[in-house]
């Protein structure tokens, strides 16, 4: 039998669905890059989850390689991290099934990432109702220990928690019971002052610049006091956005002026305009020197699959012996 993995394993996915964000990477890419010191991470792009929602062949395509693209530009190392394409790693789909024969239908009646999706107009197809299924594949199949996600995700992680605990009970001690990692900084607001999100179209995208970028800040929702008056930071989303990027100093310094009314939302907009592009600069060059070698990207993905299914096929070794498929 292969021995228990040694070191810590860190797993997450990211569906491709287009341009990241500032709440996906204060919530979540920017903690998957830090972690990248803290154990053996296994990173990859849920291609397969994508279908529940995305039937463009083309457009999966390019999220595919967008979200690669942004990941390897913000400091995702592939000498540090797996990093790969599920799909490039099918044995994921075996392991899904076999799940499902220790997944009861009441576990995942309750998802409520599930029922939100269908309020949102979502087929309500087998794959979607068993996306977590998949996910607990996604994770079990690399005997993953540590799955840093947001809080939408917890519910899934404890899913799998449960399909783990049933598998191994069942059948033979195959998987650690993996736990979740959740980030402090998830609560991004978007230009509306809800929560960040695709599906609000209210995001501020990572790598937007110069006028583009200028019009999304320019938009960010405030009240109507008029400038001179006094503000109060703490319910200001511009304040919010602008505290991801400031030193407490700074932070303490914008606060004092705001509740002088030393400065109106237009002057803050355009301070947090600034920042945000300055912070992102790096990142973009770095964007745009990887884009233009076309091959790279899929180069590190094809990489990365190879060393995640020499792990995926171990598990499934383990797997099929215990459940009676071979062996
Ligand atoms: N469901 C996750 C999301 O939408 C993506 C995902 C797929 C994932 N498989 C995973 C995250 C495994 C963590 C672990 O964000």
């Amino acid at each position: 039998m292969t021995p228990a993995p040694p070191t810590r394993r860190i797993l997450s996915g990211v569906q491709p669905s287009g341009k990241l964000h500032l709440g996906n990477y204060f919530g979540a890419v920017k903690q998957h890059i830090a972690l990248q010191d803290e154990g053996l991470c296994f990173y990859f792009i849920a291609d397969y989850h994508a279908l529940t929602t995305i039937q463009d062949p083309a457009l999966l395509r390019d999220n595919t390689r967008d979200v690669a693209l942004d990941y390897l530009a913000l400091g995702l190392d592939p000498d540090k991290a797996i990093f790969f394409r599920q799909s490039d790693v099918p044995e994921v789909t075996e392991l899904a099934w076999i799940l499902s024969t220790v997944t009861n239908m009441g576990l995942l009646e309750r998802a409520v990432s599930y029922k939100e999706k269908i309020d949102k107009g979502i087929e309500a197809s087998v794959g979607l109702f068993a996306y977590p299924v998949l996910m607990a594949a996604d994770i079990l199949i690399y005997r993953s220990h540590l799955v840093p996600v947001g809080k939408d995700q917890v519910q899934h992680i404890e899913m799998t928690q449960d399909m783990a605990g049933k598998f191994n009970r069942a059948f033979a001690e195959v998987f650690p019971i993996p736990n979740f990692r959740l980030d402090k900084e998830s609560k991004v607001p978007g230009t509306d002052g809800q929560k960040m999100s695709k599906s609000y179209g209210n995001t501020i995208d990572i790598f937007a610049e110069g006028k583009p970028l200028e019009k999304t800040v320019m938009g960010i929702k405030t009240d109507s006091t008029p400038l001179g008056q006094p503000l109060d930071p703490d319910k200001c989303n511009v304040f919010t956005l602008y505290c991801l990027f400031a030193t407490p100093e700074e932070k303490a310094a914008m606060a004092a002026d705001y509740r002088a009314g030393k400065i109106g939302y237009g002057q803050a907009k355009k301070v947090l305009k600034a920042r945000i592009e300055e912070y992102f600069a790096p990142f973009r060059d770095k964007r745009k020197e990887l884009a233009r070698d076309p091959g790279l990207v899929e180069d590190i993905l094809q990489d990365g699959a190879k060393k995640a299914r020499a792990e995926a096929e171990a598990t499934m070794e383990l797997v099929r012996a215990a459940v009676g498929l071979k062996g």
